[in-house]
Formats: structure tokens, C-alpha cells, sequence
């Protein structure tokens, strides 16, 4: 790491220190630009393409350019030169509509907050963290006689879980970054299939005897293609790829007994917390997690299209 990018590191742990110490640039393009006093600063352009069979299709625009700068210590300066940069080099490209420039930057740090608003993007998702309670988790709580039961999903229950999880892709979609596309039931009963074979870390919810929430959960390490490679401290994390809980069921304790149950679970030895994903747009969860516990580390500022 040059002098420049570990300027650029240590400005970030000082103002989290749920930040990890070592970035981690992806491989890509590296586009430059030159602030009027000469300094020049770096950004990594990295294009990926969500296609029909992908997941990721449903969390964004199919076409994603993501910027990693590098600005040293430049702030909000550094950024307005590169994002301008950033945004011909996309334009030569010629986008559809179905795209997005993204910039992932850490939460505390405010300063090129105008800067990326004046770009035209929008903080559309935060990665959150919960670290690890000191305190072994507690066994969940027994549910009074009318609140919800929790249980391990199986594979029969899969019907269910498909028309929970697109109750939340529908939410999500409508107050912020996912996309709903003509597949998404069949990606995501893929998706479900998996984490109920391989991780076994799916839970639903019943209330008064009916279907009334999921999370579908697991862990990850830091390493390699990880998404939190170079986000957050290095090691295991637990993490809630999805929660959802029906319309009709809402602010009855079902996501609370959810997260509980799933918290049990991912709170193991050599676990460094849990992280997920929630949008700041999202009026149910960006209130609901908060109150477990995340807070913002990370936010994804996004530009859709991506010209
Ligand atoms: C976000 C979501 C999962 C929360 O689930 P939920 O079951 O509605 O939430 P809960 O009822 O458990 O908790 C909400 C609040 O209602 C309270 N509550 C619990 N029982 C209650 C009852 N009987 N009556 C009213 N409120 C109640 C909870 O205590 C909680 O308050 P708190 O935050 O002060 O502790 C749900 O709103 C949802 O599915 N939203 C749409 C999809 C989505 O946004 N998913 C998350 C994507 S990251």
C-alpha cells in the first residue's frame, strides 16, 4: 500500500473503528484525475453485468459500474475530480437504462457528502454491523400464546417462503434499490433452495397457524470475493441476507422473534458480530435494525442510470 492509499485507510479507522485496517482494491481499471494543485488522485473501475440467471439481478440495475477511490486524504475535492472522471469514462460505455455507477464509502465520513449528491447519486443501501453482545446470547424467549412460532424451514416449506421473501423484494424495490424482474420467484426459490440444503440457517414464522415471515441467514468469511473483503474487521461474520414478514403481519413481534432466533444461532464462538444490508429509504427497516443492534459502516451511493 503507497503512503497515499494508507492516508486514505488510517482517515477511515480513525472515524470508524469497525473499519478494517486493510483495504481491499479489487482488480480493474484505474481511472485518474488531477485536483488544480497537481495532486492526482485514483479511483478502480470495476464493471460487472447482473444477468437473467444472477441474484445480484434483483438487488440493482443489471450494469454496474463501481468506483473504489483512492483519494489519500483530499476529501471532498479528491472525490469531485474523480467522479467527474468517472462519469465520462462511463458515458463512453453508453449504458441502457438498466445500469448504475456505485460508490461504496464509509458512513461516518461526511465529507463528500454533497460532493456525491451534486453527482446525482442517492445513498440507496448501508452495510450494517452488530458486533458479537460480550455476553453469550440468551435463549430466545418463549413466545406468549398468541405471538409467533419460530422453526427451522424445510424443504416443503419452500412454497411459502417464495411468496414471503417476494413480499420483501416488492417492498424493497418500491421504497429503494431492488428490482423486481419477470424471474424473480424462480431465482429466489433457487436461492432458498440453497440455503436450506447447504447453510440450514432458514427460518419461518407462524402466526395464528399462518406463514407469516422468513430469515434466511448464514456466515461468511472476509476473504477472497467476499463482499465484506476490506469493509470490516477480517474473520467470520454472521450475516441476514433476507427478512421479511407479511403484510397482514407486521409490527406484531414477528421480525423481532425472527431476529432473535436468528441471532441465537449466528452469535457462535469465532463470530466477529452480523451484517447485513438495509436501506436508508426503507421507512420499516431502517428503524427496525437500528433497534437490533446495526448500525451504518459502510453506505452504497448509487447513480441510476449509470448515464
Ligand atoms: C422490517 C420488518 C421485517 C419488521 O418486521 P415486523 O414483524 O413488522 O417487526 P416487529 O413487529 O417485530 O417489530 C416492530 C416493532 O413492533 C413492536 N411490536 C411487537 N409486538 C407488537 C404488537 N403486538 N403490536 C404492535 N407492535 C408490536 C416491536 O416491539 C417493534 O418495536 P421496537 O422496534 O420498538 O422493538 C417488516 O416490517 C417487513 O417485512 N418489512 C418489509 C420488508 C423489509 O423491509 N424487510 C427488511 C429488508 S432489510
Amino acid at each position: 500500500m503507497s503512503e497515499f492509499d494508507e492516508a486514505q485507510s488510517r482517515r477511515f479507522t480513525a472515524l470508524d473503528p469497525m473499519i478494517a485496517a486493510e483495504s481491499h482494491v479489487p482488480e480493474g481499471e484505474t481511472l485518474t484525475a488531477a485536483l488544480p494543485d497537481g495532486t492526482k488522485v485514483r479511483g478502480v473501475l470495476v464493471r460487472s453485468f447482473h444477468g437473467p440467471e444472477s441474484m445480484e439481478s434483483l438487488w440493482g440495475p443489471r450494469d454496474n459500474f463501481e468506483l473504489t477511490p483512492l483519494l489519500g486524504d483530499t476529501g471532498a475535492a479528491g472525490m469531485d475530480a474523480l467522479l467527474r472522471v468517472f462519469a465520462d469514462r462511463v458515458r463512453e460505455e453508453d449504458p441502457g437504462a438498466d445500469s448504475v455507477r456505485t460508490v461504496m464509502w464509509p458512513s461516518r465520513d461526511v465529507e463528500p457528502t454533497h460532493t456525491l449528491l451534486a453527482h446525482g447519486f442517492a445513498a440507496l443501501n448501508h452495510l450494517a454491523v452488530r458486533p458479537r453482545p460480550a455476553a453469550p446470547p440468551s435463549a430466545a424467549q418463549p413466545t406468549p400464546g398468541d405471538g409467533p412460532v419460530i422453526r427451522r424451514a424445510a424443504a416443503e416449506d419452500v412454497g411459502e417462503l417464495v411468496g414471503l421473501a417476494l413480499e420483501e423484494l416488492r417492498y424493497s424495490a418500491a421504497s429503494g434499490p431492488s428490482v423486481v424482474r419477470e424471474n424473480s420467484a424462480a431465482l429466489l426459490e433457487r436461492g432458498l433452495r440453497r440455503s436450506i440444503f447447504f447453510g440450514g440457517s432458514v427460518w419461518i414464522a407462524e402466526l395464528d397457524g399462518r406463514p407469516a415471515g422468513l430469515a434466511d441467514c448464514g456466515t461468511m468469511p472476509t476473504t477472497g470475493r467476499s463482499p465484506l473483503n476490506g469493509k470490516v474487521h477480517s474473520g467470520r461474520w454472521g450475516y441476514v441476507l433476507t427478512l421479511s414478514v407479511a403484510p397482514w403481519a407486521r409490527g406484531r413481534g414477528v421480525g423481532a422473534a425472527l431476529t432473535r432466533e436468528a441471532h441465537q444461532a449466528l452469535d457462535v464462538d469465532g463470530v466477529n458480530g452480523t451484517v447485513l444490508f438495509f436501506s436508508p429509504t426503507n421507512p420499516l427497516s431502517s428503524v427496525f435494525w437500528p433497534r437490533r443492534g446495526y448500525r451504518p459502516v459502510w453506505t452504497v451511493w448509487e447513480a441510476r442510470p449509470a448515464a
